[in-house]
Protein backbone atom coordinates (compact mmCIF):
# COMPACT_ATOMS: atom_id res chain seq x y z
CA UNK A 1 0.00 0.00 0.00
CA UNK A 2 1.23 3.62 -0.96
CA UNK A 3 0.82 6.36 1.09
CA UNK A 4 2.12 10.07 0.64
CA UNK A 5 4.63 8.67 -1.49
CA UNK A 6 5.66 6.33 1.06
CA UNK A 7 5.39 2.27 1.05
CA UNK A 8 3.26 1.03 4.03
CA UNK A 9 3.54 -2.81 4.41
CA UNK A 10 1.64 -5.43 7.56
CA UNK A 11 3.76 -6.09 10.77
CA UNK A 12 2.34 -7.76 13.05
CA UNK A 13 -1.29 -6.40 12.78
CA UNK A 14 -0.06 -2.50 11.85
CA UNK A 15 0.83 -0.52 8.69
CA UNK A 16 4.31 0.41 9.26
CA UNK A 17 6.30 2.12 6.28
CA UNK A 18 9.03 1.05 4.41
CA UNK A 19 11.48 3.31 2.51
CA UNK A 20 11.05 5.98 4.62
CA UNK A 21 13.64 8.81 5.23
CA UNK A 22 14.70 7.55 9.00
CA UNK A 23 12.39 4.65 10.65
CA UNK A 24 8.88 3.26 10.33
CA UNK A 25 5.69 5.69 10.73
CA UNK A 26 3.15 3.97 12.13
CA UNK A 27 -0.18 4.50 10.90
CA UNK A 28 -2.31 1.97 13.21
CA UNK A 29 -2.23 1.11 16.80
CA UNK A 30 -3.36 -0.73 19.94
CA UNK A 31 -4.69 1.38 22.25
CA UNK A 32 -6.70 0.81 25.64
CA UNK A 33 -9.51 2.42 25.93
CA UNK A 34 -12.20 3.53 28.53
CA UNK A 35 -15.56 4.49 27.16
CA UNK A 36 -16.27 6.38 30.02
CA UNK A 37 -15.04 6.66 33.06
CA UNK A 38 -16.66 4.19 36.57
CA UNK A 39 -14.74 0.66 36.34
CA UNK A 40 -11.51 -0.69 35.85
CA UNK A 41 -13.38 -3.19 34.02
CA UNK A 42 -14.59 -0.82 31.09
CA UNK A 43 -10.98 -0.97 29.79
CA UNK A 44 -10.76 -1.95 26.53
CA UNK A 45 -8.33 -3.21 23.80
CA UNK A 46 -9.16 -1.76 20.92
CA UNK A 47 -6.91 -1.31 17.05
CA UNK A 48 -7.32 2.01 15.63
CA UNK A 49 -6.13 4.55 13.02
CA UNK A 50 -3.87 7.14 14.47
CA UNK A 51 -3.78 10.51 12.06
CA UNK A 52 -0.57 12.09 10.98
CA UNK A 53 1.28 14.31 13.63
CA UNK A 54 -0.48 17.59 13.54
CA UNK A 55 1.35 20.82 13.98
CA UNK A 56 3.79 20.96 16.64
CA UNK A 57 3.61 17.11 17.40
CA UNK A 58 5.95 14.10 17.26
CA UNK A 59 4.65 10.62 15.88
CA UNK A 60 6.40 7.66 18.97
CA UNK A 61 6.78 4.35 18.60
CA UNK A 62 5.66 3.38 22.46
CA UNK A 63 8.04 1.37 23.50
CA UNK A 64 7.20 0.73 26.95
CA UNK A 65 4.13 2.68 29.03
CA UNK A 66 4.61 3.93 33.07
CA UNK A 67 1.94 3.69 35.38
CA UNK A 68 0.51 6.18 37.77
CA UNK A 69 -1.75 6.43 40.77
CA UNK A 70 -3.81 8.89 38.71
CA UNK A 71 -4.53 6.46 35.91
CA UNK A 72 -6.35 4.03 38.57
CA UNK A 73 -8.39 7.57 39.70
CA UNK A 74 -9.03 8.31 36.21
CA UNK A 75 -10.56 5.24 35.19
CA UNK A 76 -12.32 5.57 38.42
CA UNK A 77 -14.42 8.60 37.88
CA UNK A 78 -12.07 9.91 40.64
CA UNK A 79 -10.18 12.53 39.27
CA UNK A 80 -10.84 16.28 38.52
CA UNK A 81 -9.02 16.12 35.57
CA UNK A 82 -10.50 13.35 33.72
CA UNK A 83 -12.10 13.93 30.30
CA UNK A 84 -15.32 13.32 29.64
CA UNK A 85 -16.40 10.40 27.56
CA UNK A 86 -14.13 7.87 26.00
CA UNK A 87 -10.78 8.52 26.27
CA UNK A 88 -7.56 6.69 26.79
CA UNK A 89 -5.76 6.69 29.81
CA UNK A 90 -1.99 7.05 30.69
CA UNK A 91 0.34 9.94 31.24
CA UNK A 92 3.79 8.95 30.65
CA UNK A 93 5.65 6.58 28.29
CA UNK A 94 8.93 6.20 26.30
CA UNK A 95 9.77 5.40 22.58
CA UNK A 96 11.05 6.64 19.47
CA UNK A 97 10.40 9.45 17.10
CA UNK A 98 8.98 8.23 13.97
CA UNK A 99 8.07 11.86 12.61
CA UNK A 100 7.22 15.10 13.09
CA UNK A 101 4.30 17.31 12.07
CA UNK A 102 4.61 20.95 10.81
CA UNK A 103 6.50 22.84 13.58
CA UNK A 104 4.52 25.47 15.64
CA UNK A 105 7.28 28.01 14.77
CA UNK A 106 10.25 27.56 12.32
CA UNK A 107 13.23 25.83 14.21
CA UNK A 108 11.20 25.23 17.15
CA UNK A 109 11.43 21.37 17.34
CA UNK A 110 14.62 20.08 18.74
CA UNK A 111 13.50 16.32 18.47
CA UNK A 112 14.31 14.12 15.36
CA UNK A 113 13.38 11.13 13.92
CA UNK A 114 15.00 8.27 15.49
CA UNK A 115 15.19 10.16 18.49
CA UNK A 116 14.45 7.93 21.88
CA UNK A 117 12.39 10.09 24.08
CA UNK A 118 10.65 10.19 27.39
CA UNK A 119 7.40 11.83 26.77
CA UNK A 120 4.63 13.50 28.72
CA UNK A 121 1.48 13.39 27.89
CA UNK A 122 -2.39 14.59 29.35
CA UNK A 123 -4.13 11.16 28.71
CA UNK A 124 -3.26 8.98 26.31
CA UNK A 125 -0.26 7.50 26.85
CA UNK A 126 -1.59 3.69 26.87
CA UNK A 127 -0.82 2.92 23.44
CA UNK A 128 1.71 1.70 21.48
CA UNK A 129 1.99 4.64 19.21
CA UNK A 130 0.40 8.11 19.89
CA UNK A 131 1.18 11.90 18.53
CA UNK A 132 2.51 13.98 21.47
CA UNK A 133 3.31 17.48 21.92
CA UNK A 134 7.36 17.94 20.95
CA UNK A 135 7.14 20.19 23.87
CA UNK A 136 6.94 17.65 26.34
CA UNK A 137 9.50 14.77 25.06
CA UNK A 138 12.50 14.82 27.14
CA UNK A 139 15.67 13.42 25.48
CA UNK A 140 16.29 9.53 27.09
CA UNK A 141 19.07 9.38 28.87
CA UNK A 142 21.71 7.15 27.06
CA UNK A 143 22.55 4.37 29.56
CA UNK A 144 18.69 3.89 30.53
CA UNK A 145 16.44 1.36 29.26
CA UNK A 146 13.23 2.82 27.17
CA UNK A 147 11.57 0.77 30.88
CA UNK A 148 13.25 3.46 32.85
CA UNK A 149 12.04 6.43 30.78
CA UNK A 150 9.05 5.78 30.96
CA UNK A 151 9.48 5.61 35.08
CA UNK A 152 11.03 8.69 35.37
CA UNK A 153 9.12 11.90 34.43
CA UNK A 154 5.88 12.10 36.36
CA UNK A 155 7.33 10.96 39.79
CA UNK A 156 10.82 12.61 39.65
CA UNK A 157 8.69 15.85 38.46
CA UNK A 158 6.46 15.64 41.07
CA UNK A 159 8.98 14.63 44.01
CA UNK A 160 11.19 17.72 42.53
CA UNK A 161 8.07 19.80 42.42
CA UNK A 162 6.52 18.93 45.86
CA UNK A 163 10.16 18.83 47.85
CA UNK A 164 12.27 21.19 46.37
CA UNK A 165 10.65 23.63 45.04
CA UNK A 166 7.23 23.98 47.35
CA UNK A 167 9.07 22.22 50.41
CA UNK A 168 12.33 24.17 50.08
CA UNK A 169 14.21 21.15 51.62
CA UNK A 170 17.58 22.20 52.90
CA UNK A 171 20.58 20.58 53.83
CA UNK A 172 20.47 19.69 57.55
CA UNK A 173 16.57 19.37 57.78
CA UNK A 174 14.08 16.91 58.50
CA UNK A 175 11.68 15.31 56.01
CA UNK A 176 8.60 13.07 56.51
CA UNK A 177 7.98 11.02 53.49
CA UNK A 178 5.16 9.16 53.16
CA UNK A 179 5.13 5.70 50.74
CA UNK A 180 8.78 5.89 50.49
CA UNK A 181 9.38 2.95 48.09
CA UNK A 182 7.01 4.12 45.76
CA UNK A 183 7.93 5.28 42.58
CA UNK A 184 7.56 9.65 43.83
CA UNK A 185 8.83 8.38 47.37
CA UNK A 186 12.14 7.07 45.70
CA UNK A 187 12.81 10.20 43.94
CA UNK A 188 12.36 12.43 46.93
CA UNK A 189 14.74 9.99 48.90
CA UNK A 190 16.99 10.26 46.44
CA UNK A 191 16.83 14.23 46.34
CA UNK A 192 16.92 14.45 49.99
CA UNK A 193 19.77 12.52 50.31
CA UNK A 194 21.64 14.78 47.31
CA UNK A 195 20.26 18.23 49.39
CA UNK A 196 21.72 16.87 52.37
CA UNK A 197 18.69 16.41 54.30
CA UNK A 198 17.66 13.33 56.45
CA UNK A 199 14.14 11.50 55.54
CA UNK A 200 11.98 9.47 57.88
CA UNK A 201 10.69 7.37 55.83
CA UNK A 202 6.62 5.47 55.66
CA UNK A 203 5.22 2.58 54.17
CA UNK A 204 2.25 0.03 54.48
CA UNK A 205 3.65 -2.77 54.75
CA UNK A 206 6.92 -4.26 56.05
CA UNK A 207 8.18 -5.99 53.22
CA UNK A 208 9.37 -2.46 51.78
CA UNK A 209 12.02 -2.28 54.35
CA UNK A 210 14.34 -4.00 52.69
CA UNK A 211 14.41 -1.74 49.81
CA UNK A 212 14.56 1.28 51.88
CA UNK A 213 17.35 0.13 53.70
CA UNK A 214 19.50 -0.56 50.25
CA UNK A 215 18.41 3.00 49.80
CA UNK A 216 20.18 4.08 52.98
CA UNK A 217 17.74 4.71 55.29
CA UNK A 218 18.15 2.87 58.80
CA UNK A 219 15.71 0.35 60.29
CA UNK A 220 14.80 3.02 62.65
CA UNK A 221 14.14 5.63 59.77
CA UNK A 222 11.31 3.33 58.37
CA UNK A 223 7.83 3.86 59.57
CA UNK A 224 5.61 0.61 59.13
CA UNK A 225 2.35 2.89 59.40
CA UNK A 226 -0.21 1.85 61.85
CA UNK A 227 -3.16 4.06 62.12
CA UNK A 228 -4.03 3.85 65.90
CA UNK A 229 -0.26 4.26 67.26
CA UNK A 230 0.54 7.00 63.98
CA UNK A 231 1.82 9.95 66.35
CA UNK A 232 4.30 7.31 69.07
CA UNK A 233 5.67 6.05 65.79
CA UNK A 234 6.51 9.29 64.37
CA UNK A 235 8.07 10.56 67.86
CA UNK A 236 10.19 6.88 68.05
CA UNK A 237 11.65 7.48 65.02
CA UNK A 238 12.18 11.37 65.26
CA UNK A 239 13.73 10.32 68.99
CA UNK A 240 16.06 7.91 67.25
CA UNK A 241 16.95 10.86 64.71
CA UNK A 242 17.84 12.94 67.43
CA UNK A 243 15.43 15.13 66.37
CA UNK A 244 12.11 16.59 67.40
CA UNK A 245 9.82 18.05 64.67
CA UNK A 246 9.69 17.68 60.27
CA UNK A 247 11.10 20.61 58.86
CA UNK A 248 9.06 19.37 55.68
CA UNK A 249 6.24 16.37 55.62
CA UNK A 250 5.64 15.04 51.77
CA UNK A 251 2.46 13.33 51.80
CA UNK A 252 0.32 11.85 49.44
CA UNK A 253 -1.47 9.71 52.01
CA UNK A 254 -3.80 12.05 53.96
CA UNK A 255 -6.40 10.93 55.90
CA UNK A 256 -5.77 9.58 59.54
CA UNK A 257 -2.16 10.01 59.26
CA UNK A 258 -2.45 13.44 58.02
CA UNK A 259 -2.96 15.35 61.81
CA UNK A 260 -0.71 13.23 63.42
CA UNK A 261 2.31 14.86 61.08
CA UNK A 262 1.04 18.68 61.16
CA UNK A 263 1.25 17.70 64.77
CA UNK A 264 5.34 17.04 64.39
CA UNK A 265 5.90 20.19 61.93
CA UNK A 266 8.53 22.70 62.99
CA UNK A 267 7.90 26.41 63.14
CA UNK A 268 8.50 27.22 59.71
CA UNK A 269 7.80 23.74 58.11
CA UNK A 270 6.46 23.27 55.50
CA UNK A 271 3.32 20.41 55.07
CA UNK A 272 3.27 19.43 51.47
CA UNK A 273 0.09 17.45 50.35
CA UNK A 274 0.01 15.92 46.47
CA UNK A 275 -2.59 13.08 46.94
CA UNK A 276 -4.97 11.00 48.72
CA UNK A 277 -4.30 7.67 48.24
CA UNK A 278 -6.53 6.99 51.54
CA UNK A 279 -9.17 7.63 49.10
CA UNK A 280 -8.09 4.61 46.77
CA UNK A 281 -10.85 2.38 46.72
CA UNK A 282 -9.83 -1.51 46.47
CA UNK A 283 -12.37 -2.99 43.97
CA UNK A 284 -12.67 -2.32 40.13
CA UNK A 285 -15.50 0.06 40.89
CA UNK A 286 -15.76 3.07 43.55
CA UNK A 287 -17.83 1.99 46.85
CA UNK A 288 -19.53 5.73 47.13
CA UNK A 289 -21.21 4.74 50.47
CA UNK A 290 -17.45 4.34 52.09
CA UNK A 291 -16.07 7.82 50.12
CA UNK A 292 -18.81 9.53 51.60
CA UNK A 293 -17.70 8.52 54.70
CA UNK A 294 -14.19 9.56 54.51
CA UNK A 295 -14.89 12.52 52.76
CA UNK A 296 -16.75 13.61 55.95
CA UNK A 297 -14.12 12.70 57.90
CA UNK A 298 -11.30 13.98 55.61
CA UNK A 299 -8.60 16.20 57.28
CA UNK A 300 -9.89 19.37 58.39
CA UNK A 301 -7.88 22.83 58.90
CA UNK A 302 -8.30 26.36 60.83
CA UNK A 303 -5.69 28.00 58.84
CA UNK A 304 -5.64 30.49 61.72
CA UNK A 305 -3.62 28.24 63.64
CA UNK A 306 -0.96 27.79 61.01
CA UNK A 307 0.07 31.63 62.29
CA UNK A 308 0.18 31.13 65.77
CA UNK A 309 2.10 27.87 64.74
CA UNK A 310 4.21 29.51 62.17
CA UNK A 311 3.38 26.25 59.73
CA UNK A 312 2.65 26.11 56.17
CA UNK A 313 0.18 23.66 54.37
CA UNK A 314 0.22 23.68 50.65
CA UNK A 315 -1.05 21.36 47.72
CA UNK A 316 -0.21 20.77 44.42
CA UNK A 317 -1.00 18.78 41.35
CA UNK A 318 1.20 18.35 38.31
CA UNK A 319 -1.56 18.20 35.74
CA UNK A 320 -2.27 21.69 36.65
CA UNK A 321 0.62 22.67 35.20
CA UNK A 322 0.88 20.76 31.89
CA UNK A 323 -0.50 24.10 30.28
CA UNK A 324 2.91 25.35 31.57
CA UNK A 325 4.80 23.27 29.11
CA UNK A 326 8.13 26.54 29.22
CA UNK A 327 8.61 25.35 32.87
CA UNK A 328 9.41 21.64 31.94
CA UNK A 329 13.15 21.70 30.83
CA UNK A 330 13.83 23.75 33.80
CA UNK A 331 12.20 21.12 36.21
CA UNK A 332 13.06 17.90 34.35
CA UNK A 333 16.96 19.01 34.42
CA UNK A 334 16.76 20.22 37.97
CA UNK A 335 14.99 16.85 38.78
CA UNK A 336 17.72 14.87 36.71
CA UNK A 337 20.25 17.32 38.87
CA UNK A 338 19.08 15.77 42.07
CA UNK A 339 17.74 12.28 41.22
CA UNK A 340 19.94 10.94 38.51
CA UNK A 341 20.34 7.69 39.03
CA UNK A 342 17.76 5.46 36.55
CA UNK A 343 14.41 4.94 38.16
CA UNK A 344 13.95 1.79 40.10
CA UNK A 345 11.18 -0.23 38.19
CA UNK A 346 9.31 -2.88 40.54
CA UNK A 347 7.16 -4.99 38.02
CA UNK A 348 6.49 -5.19 34.65
CA UNK A 349 3.84 -6.16 32.83
CA UNK A 350 2.93 -7.18 28.55
CA UNK A 351 1.12 -4.63 26.74
CA UNK A 352 -1.89 -7.12 26.93
CA UNK A 353 -1.80 -7.54 30.85
CA UNK A 354 -1.83 -3.52 31.09
CA UNK A 355 -5.42 -3.65 33.35
CA UNK A 356 -3.47 -6.65 36.10
CA UNK A 357 -1.09 -4.25 36.11
CA UNK A 358 -3.32 -0.94 36.90
CA UNK A 359 -5.43 -3.89 39.63
CA UNK A 360 -1.51 -4.53 41.27
CA UNK A 361 -0.60 -1.22 41.52
CA UNK A 362 -4.17 -0.14 42.54
CA UNK A 363 -3.26 -2.98 45.99
CA UNK A 364 -0.27 -0.75 47.32
CA UNK A 365 2.25 -3.82 47.33
CA UNK A 366 4.03 -2.46 44.69
CA UNK A 367 7.65 -0.81 45.09
CA UNK A 368 9.30 1.49 42.25
CA UNK A 369 7.37 2.45 39.44
CA UNK A 370 5.08 -0.04 37.52
CA UNK A 371 5.76 -0.53 34.07
CA UNK A 372 3.74 -1.88 31.03
CA UNK A 373 6.30 -3.17 27.87
CA UNK A 374 4.73 -2.57 24.31
N1 LIG B 1 -0.23 15.87 42.90
C1 LIG B 1 0.44 15.36 41.89
O1 LIG B 1 0.76 16.08 40.95
C2 LIG B 1 0.83 13.92 41.90
C3 LIG B 1 1.63 13.41 40.88
C4 LIG B 1 2.01 12.06 40.93
C5 LIG B 1 1.56 11.27 41.98
N2 LIG B 1 0.75 11.79 42.92
C6 LIG B 1 0.29 10.99 44.05
O2 LIG B 1 1.43 10.39 44.61
C7 LIG B 1 1.11 9.15 45.20
C8 LIG B 1 2.10 8.16 44.71
O3 LIG B 1 1.87 7.97 43.35
P1 LIG B 1 2.67 6.93 42.49
O4 LIG B 1 2.03 6.87 41.17
O5 LIG B 1 4.11 7.25 42.58
O6 LIG B 1 2.45 5.58 43.18
P2 LIG B 1 3.37 4.78 44.23
O7 LIG B 1 3.87 5.68 45.27
O8 LIG B 1 4.33 3.96 43.51
O9 LIG B 1 2.31 3.73 44.79
C9 LIG B 1 1.29 4.10 45.50
C10 LIG B 1 1.56 3.74 46.97
O10 LIG B 1 0.58 4.40 47.72
C11 LIG B 1 0.56 3.79 48.99
N3 LIG B 1 -0.79 3.75 49.52
C12 LIG B 1 -1.20 4.44 50.61
N4 LIG B 1 -2.48 4.22 50.84
C13 LIG B 1 -2.92 3.36 49.89
C14 LIG B 1 -4.17 2.76 49.63
N5 LIG B 1 -5.26 3.01 50.38
N6 LIG B 1 -4.28 1.93 48.57
C15 LIG B 1 -3.21 1.67 47.81
N7 LIG B 1 -1.98 2.24 48.00
C16 LIG B 1 -1.84 3.06 49.05
C17 LIG B 1 1.18 2.41 48.81
O11 LIG B 1 2.46 2.43 49.43
P3 LIG B 1 2.63 2.38 51.02
O12 LIG B 1 1.44 1.59 51.53
O13 LIG B 1 3.93 1.73 51.22
O14 LIG B 1 2.58 3.80 51.48
C18 LIG B 1 1.39 2.29 47.32
O15 LIG B 1 2.47 1.46 46.98
C19 LIG B 1 -0.35 8.87 44.82
O16 LIG B 1 -1.18 9.17 45.91
C20 LIG B 1 -0.59 9.84 43.68
O17 LIG B 1 -1.95 10.20 43.59
C21 LIG B 1 0.38 13.09 42.91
Amino acid sequence: MRAGGLTLVRSEGLDVCRGCPSPAVTTTRHAWRIPSAGSLERLARVTEDLAPPGVGEARVRVEAIGLNFADVFACLGLYSATPPGAFVPGLECAGVVEALGPPRASGESTVAPGDHVMVLTRFGGYATALNADTRYLVPLPETWTMAQGAAYLVQALTAWHGLVHLGALAPGQVALVHSAAGGVGLHALAMARAIGATVIGTVGHGDKIPLLEARGLVRSQVVVRDAARFGAQLDAALAAMDASHFDVIFDAIAGSFFRPALERLAPEGRHVLYGAADFMPSGARPNWRRLAWQFLRRPQLDPMTLIDKNRSVMGFNLIWLFERADRLPAAASAALALSAAPPHIGARFRFDELPRALRTLQGGRTTGKVIVEV
